[in-house]
């Protein structure tokens, strides 16, 4: 199996190179190496995908069975690398997400729920994150791949993805605040369902599908019903060890002090939806979810060696300020004086 990673360093990708490296694939990496050059026994193609001359350099070390294109996000660029890939590569493996349904987190969504509407030729002109552009661009970008590989693309379209190296910082948001212990504002309900993927496994099932020489488009999600947003915080408590009281207040009230769903309490939706990913496809073929207990052990242990991921304008999204945090429960307390007294 000949491979190429476009991208491949930074997260999912990096991932699934050591995955690749590991099945005895033989696997190209192409990235701007400005977060590292890939490991041992792969072959590294540096340039950017933004660059023609680049990508047309990078086509000239083909032929590849397969190319992963893990991080693209603009139409207009990914149609330029499908393009200059497409007479050396049999198929393209497109790595998406679940923002492309366009009533996700407002309804359940399996792979023929509706996407949003998009062009394979669109630039937005800029380059910074847009969390209400991702999705459209995302669907742009699969528009583009059908449009020049045909029936021969593969799209996996992942929940939230957890485990080491996870730069926008959700978990590693949790598992610090829980460390650094005292009261910590959680949002109730804390049996909340929660679905979201370890890395390891989104590697794992891509590579199992890539050498199956599958085709078509999986849903990537830990099964509904199986985690809770309590389990999450209970097995943060428990991997650092530390005296945290974890405090649920209701969350409509903790939408009324304005505190921002996602970002200020990571991985929190009021929506009842939004964690209803229907990944039953990818489950029936065969992807298999490590319990969310060891993906919370797994990253605390990688934060714990010393471990810190690329930088991303996305991470300082993430996380309430202590003096904010303190201010609330205070004020939760006043409200609810009976429930602070027990
Ligand atoms: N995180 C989640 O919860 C989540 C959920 C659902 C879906 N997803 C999807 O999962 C994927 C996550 O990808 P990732 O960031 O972890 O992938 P990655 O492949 O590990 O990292 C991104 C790569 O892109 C390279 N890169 C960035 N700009 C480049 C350019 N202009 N030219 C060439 N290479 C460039 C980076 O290397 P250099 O900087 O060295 O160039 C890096 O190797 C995305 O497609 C996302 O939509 C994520």
């Amino acid at each position: 199996m000949r491979l190429l990673i476009v991208g491949g360093s930074w997260f999912v990708g990096r991932e699934i190179v050591s995955a690749a490296i590991s099945r005895g694939y033989d696997v190209t990496v192409f990235n701007r190496g400005r977060s590292g050059r890939p490991p041992v026994g792969a072959t590294f193609v540096q340039g950017d995908w933004e660059d023609r001359w680049d990508v047309a350099r990078l086509a000239g070390h083909g032929p590849w069975d397969v190319v992963v294109d893990v991080a693209g996000s603009i139409p207009a660029v990914v149609r330029n690398v499908a393009r200059s890939l497409a007479p050396v590569t049999g198929r393209y493996v497109f790595i998406s997400t679940i923002s492309a349904y366009r009533d996700w987190p407002y309804a359940p969504v399996d792979e023929s729920s509706p996407l949003w509407d998009s062009t394979p030729d669109h630039d937005p002109g800029t380059r910074r994150w847009d969390p209400d552009a991702y999705g459209p661009l995302k669907v742009g970008c699969e528009l583009a791949i059908r449009r020049e590989f045909g029936d021969d693309v593969l799209v996996i379209r992942p929940h939230v993805i957890l485990g080491p190296h996870e730069y926008v910082g959700r978990l590693a948001w949790w598992l610090r605040r829980i460390d650094r212990g005292g009261r910590v504002l959680a949002p109730a309900p804390p049996d909340r369902g929660f679905q979201p993927v370890d890395v390891r496994d989104v590697a794992s099932f891509t590579l199992d599908q890539v050498g199956q020489g599958s085709n078509g488009v999986y849903n990537v999600a830990a099964p509904i019903g199986r985690d809770t947003y309590g389990a999450l915080l209970a097995a943060c408590k428990e991997v650092t060890g530390g005296a945290a009281e974890i405090v649920w207040v209701d969350e409509q009230w903790l939408l009324r002090q304005g505190v921002v769903e996602w970002t200020e309490l990571p991985l929190w939706r009021a929506l009842p939806n939004a964690w209803a990913m229907d990944a039953g496809r990818a489950q029936a073929e065969g992807l298999r979810c490590r319990p969310l207990e060891v993906t919370v052990r797994d990253t605390w242990a990688w934060l714990s060696n010393g471990g810190r991921p690329v930088d991303h304008e996305r991470f300082a999204e993430h996380g309430i300020a202590p003096a904010r945090e303190a201010g609330l429960l205070a004020e939760w307390d006043r409200v609810t004086p009976r429930a602070a007294a027990s």
